[in-house]
């Protein structure tokens, strides 16, 4: 992979923690023309989730003789993994889709759309788009290639919406976007029911794998030369080991930061009610283990927590900050944030603003409410109008971009270790990442820096990243 295609994939990265729907590519128009029928074009938006399972869709068409192209024009096969979580995420397939309205376009090609919206709308597609003809949720992406001989073959239209509980949620081969840095799902779907998301609905019900196999993929990994795994779940640390070893989530990240060659571990998102004082003692027992913690609050409120039935009480989300940063080494802190739920008043919002002072997240995505279908907050009373949603929006992000700048500059001058994820051409900048996920920006005289583990001196902090200067002569 060019250094430039990780460089595209990092700024995409900052932002997918959050689920946002960002495009992995932007494509204006079609053209038409003969196209290998073998090949296949694959757009993801949203979450690493959805990243990650793009990496198993890719992989099995690779496996099965597939070649992977890099604009739609030159597939036969074009296919959108897409995210449902918030209206404009949704929208965004139907707008990818129009590219392909007239008949031209169409000609010769499989159009599919995959993941959540595919899970949500299911066969509505085909009334919206009728030129798509497969539509396929993450559960089937097994069954893909056979669901492209059908249409192949002449059927005119394919779906795959099972919710198959019982899959293991892991396809034979996985084609990593990555070279130095892993996804391996722990968790798959959720089983929490906040009343304002999709995600139980498209991604189903909860459903863990057994230690040996996360184990044995690590280590597969490893041996692969990946020195970074990111242990993935919506609600990552309910992991619940369905084998006789019955690994808590906190033994499970002890192990995986043991297997040989491993460098960094990383797990996300938490759920605050899964966590726990033992995830804290393990990431201070094994440095591999990040210093970073994504614990989504989406409200300072009690009343509004009790409304998005987050389980949890302003006050016991605290104690959890509280058990983060009393830990021997400092553990940065992430959040996500939903303004404008039917409801908040000028009070609740109040009390959002300062649960960040007291959070004092070192970073923290922030959204405007999105009434989403099959959801229980969808028909609420009390809906808050659109413009205030905005209003208050843009108040949350200037008070944390406030905090994040102070909290950066109390950085300048000290040396962080980063693993190098990205070089950016026009003013040949490298990027790295610490352990806490934070972004520095850095000059090297050295070249050949991807995958390397090295330190840096901050010498500048703006509020999103901090820039600096390799310190030369000391490998990290
Ligand atoms: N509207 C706005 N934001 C949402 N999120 C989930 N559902 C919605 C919604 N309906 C946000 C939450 C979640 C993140 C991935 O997306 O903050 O943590
Ligand atoms: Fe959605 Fe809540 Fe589950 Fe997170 S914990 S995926 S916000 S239902």
């Amino acid at each position: 992979m060019s250094s430039e295609s990780i460089n595209a994939r990092i700024d995409v990265r900052l932002g997918s923690l959050t689920g946002e729907a960002t495009p992995r590519n932007a494509i204006a128009s079609i053209e038409t023309g003969a196209v290998d029928a073998r090949t296949f074009y694959l757009e993801t938006f949203g979450c690493q989730m959805n990243d990650h399972d793009s990496e198993k869709v890719a992989g099995v068409l690779l496996g099965r003789g597939y070649r992977q192209v890099e604009t739609p024009d030159a597939a036969g096969v074009v296919l959108y993994n897409t995210c449902s979580i918030r209206e404009k995420a949704a929208s965004k397939v139907f707008s990818r889709l129009g590219l392909f309205k007239d008949k031209a376009s169409q000609e010769g090609r499989i159009i599919g759309v995959l993941g959540c919206v595919a899970q949500q709308e299911g066969e509505v597609i085909f009334e919206r788009a009728p030129w798509v003809s497969l539509v396929c949720g993450s559960a089937s992406y097994r069954q893909l290639p056979e669901m492209i001989s059908r249409l192949e073959a002449g059927e005119r239209r394919v779906t795959g919406l099972d919710k198959d509980v019982d899959e293991t949620f892991e396809t034979p081969v996985t084609r990593r976007n990555h070279p130095f840095r892993a996804y391996i799902t722990i968790i798959e779907g959720c089983d929490k029911a906040c009343t304002y998301c999709v995600v139980p609905f498209t991604r189903g019900p909860e459903r863990s794998r057994t230690s040996a196999s996360v184990l044995e993929e690590a280590r597969r990994l490893a041996e692969d030369g990946y020195s970074e795994i990111q242990l993935l779940g919506q609600t990552v640390n309910s992991y619940a080991d369905p084998s006789a070893a019955r690994m808590s989530f906190s033994e499970l990240l002890l192990a995986v930061a043991d297997v040989p060659g491993m460098k960094r571990v990383r797990f996300t998102t938490s759920h605050p009610n899964d966590f726990g004082e033992d995830i804290v003692r393990a990431i201070e027992t094994n440095p591999v283990l990040c210093d970073h913690v994504h614990l989504p609050v989406q409200s300072g409120s009690t009343k509004l927590l009790r409304a998005m039935k987050r389980t949890y009480t302003r006050e016991e989300y605290i104690e959890k900050i509280a058990l983060i940063r009393g830990a021997s080494r400092a553990i940065s802190i992430t959040s996500d944030i939903i303004v404008g739920f039917p409801g908040e008043t000028d009070e609740d919002f109040a009390d959002t603003l300062s649960l960040l002072d007291v959070a004092q997240y070192d970073s923290a995505f922030s959204f405007t409410y999105s009434p989403r279908p099959n959801t229980a907050a969808k028909d609420m009373p009390d809906a808050i109008p659109e413009e205030e949603k905005v209003r208050r929006l843009a108040v949350l992000q200037e008070r944390q971009r406030e905090i994040q700048t102070l909290r950066n500059e109390k950085c300048v001058g000290r040396e962080y270790e980063v693993m190098v994820d990205g070089l950016r051409k026009k003013d040949a900048r490298w990027l790295g990442r610490t352990t806490t996920n934070q972004m520095i920006d850095f000059a090297s005289p050295r070249t050949e820096l991807l995958g390397q583990y090295l330190k840096v001196r901050v010498t500048r902090a703006g509020p999103g990243c901090m820039y600096g200067e390799e310190v030369v002569g000391q490998a990290g």
